[in-house]
């Protein structure tokens, strides 16, 4: 059946893959963006890659009147809220700024939704709310012991959540815990495009294959894992879009969470080599300290959303690597580079750069 839903920050990178497995679902996509942290191309090529019309709204969730406008516009019947600010450092040297934003766009979205009677919500919670695990691989009922204004913005809105949904039993509420979300599109189309020097490992690593940056700094190899370096569980962001259409099929009344990760590691070495070895550039790197605020190793378990949402996520570190080095050596500035007469500062991509993954078959 055809729904109408509203995805918060669907021009974002997560929420432009999740608007394309929507509108090919068949649903209606309605968007709400200010645009903060994203571009109107993203929004242009949701609507190419899944042949279908979506709406957009250029709207800052912090101003509830306009928010309202849109909820007046559309009969939604349930909204994916991605829209927010993510940086760790930025939240650490602004909190009120993360607080405001977030917090402040949430308490908006629950009002409005209540107001014009919409009860199914999914929210983009994250794996840093478990902060320094105590327990690996990670289960929904860790912990939660987030580090940084970011990740205590998120444990916030999580609690937000699970109050709304006390107390008024229509609500059917799932929060995500993503862990590291990495890859692209395999058109090539759409994929990450992080304003400023990347703070994430894959999005840097792709900028030294391009020719972008020189080389990578390696935070530690002095870590308690196999090599020395961090390892991280990353996911395939076309499986993490995924990973939202099963929460969005599998709501029930209350508020339930789900860690939406492989259970698999890599440490920093190995994207390094696997990037290597899909992109066929060098990425020559130096190994200086460790980042603060670092922790060894993150790992989810995913059993509880394999097994409620029946989801899994299989996409491959090698097809994860290939999607986005497709995304980075036909974008080397990103969107910028459909802009005429933007600047660049990469040079021209190799034609046989490219290493895409067939299409999602899901
Ligand atoms: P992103 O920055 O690409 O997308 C977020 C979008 O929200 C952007 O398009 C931005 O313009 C928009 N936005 C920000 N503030 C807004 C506001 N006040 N009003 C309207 N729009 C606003 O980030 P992403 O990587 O796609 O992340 C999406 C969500 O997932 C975020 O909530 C993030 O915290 C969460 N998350 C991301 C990761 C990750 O590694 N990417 C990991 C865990 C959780
Ligand atoms: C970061 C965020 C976390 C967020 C997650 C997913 C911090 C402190 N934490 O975590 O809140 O949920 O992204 O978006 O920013 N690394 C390098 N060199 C680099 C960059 C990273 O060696 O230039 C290493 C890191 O030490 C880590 C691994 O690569 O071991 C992955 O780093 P990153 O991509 O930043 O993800 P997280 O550390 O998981």
């Amino acid at each position: 059946m055809q729904e109408t839903i509203l995805v918060t920050g669907g021009a974002g990178y997560i929420g432009s893959h999740t608007a394309i497995a929507l509108a090919e679902r068949g649903h209606r996509v309605v968007i709400v963006d200010n645009l903060a942290n994203s571009s109107r191309r993203a929004v242009e090529r949701i609507g190419e890659l899944a042949r279908a019309e979506v709406d957009f709204h250029e709207v800052d969730l912090v101003d509830n009147e306009a928010l309202g406008e849109v909820f007046g516009q559309h009969a939604i019947s349930s909204v994916i809220h991605f829209a927010g600010l993510k940086a760790v450092g930025e939240s650490v040297a602004e909190p009120l700024g993360y607080y405001r934003t977030n917090l402040i766009s949430t308490i908006n979205l629950l009002e409005q939704m209540e107001a014009n009677h919409v009860w199914d919500l999914v929210f983009s919670s994250s794996a840093t709310v478990y902060g320094d695990p105590d327990l690996l691989p990670i289960p929904e009922d860790a912990k939660l012991q987030p580090t940084n204004p970011y990740g205590r913005t998120k444990l916030m809105i999580e609690d937000i959540c699970r109050d709304v949904a006390a107390a008024d039993d229509r609500w059917r509420i799932s929060l995500l815990r993503y862990f590291n979300p990495v890859g692209a599109h395999p058109s090539g189309r759409i994929g990450e495009d992080p304003r400023g020097i990347p703070n994430n490992l894959v999005p840097y690593v792709m900028q030294v294959a391009v020719g972008r940056r020189d080389q990578v700094q390696v935070y530690g190899d002095d870590w308690n894992t196999a090599d020395g370096t961090g390892v991280r569980d990353y996911i395939h962001v076309v499986d993490l879009a995924m990973g939202h259409l099963a929460a969005l099929d599998h709501l029930e009344p209350g508020c339930d969470v789900f860690n939406l990760g492989t259970g698999t590691g890599a440490s920093v070495f190995e994207i390094i080599k696997t990037t290597e070895n899909v992109s066929g550039r060098p990425i020559p790197f130096e190994v200086i300290g460790r980042r603060d605020g670092d922790i060894a190793t993150s790992l989810a378990d995913p059993s509880k959303a394999n097994r409620n949402l029946e989801w899994r996520a299989d996409r491959s570190l090698d097809v994860m690597l290939a999607d986005s080095w497709n995304w980075q050596s036909k974008h080397p500035n990103g969107f910028a580079d459909d802009d005429p007469g933007a600047p660049t500062d990469a040079p021209a991509p190799d034609p046989d750069g490219g290493g895409a993954s067939p299409m999602p078959t899901s």
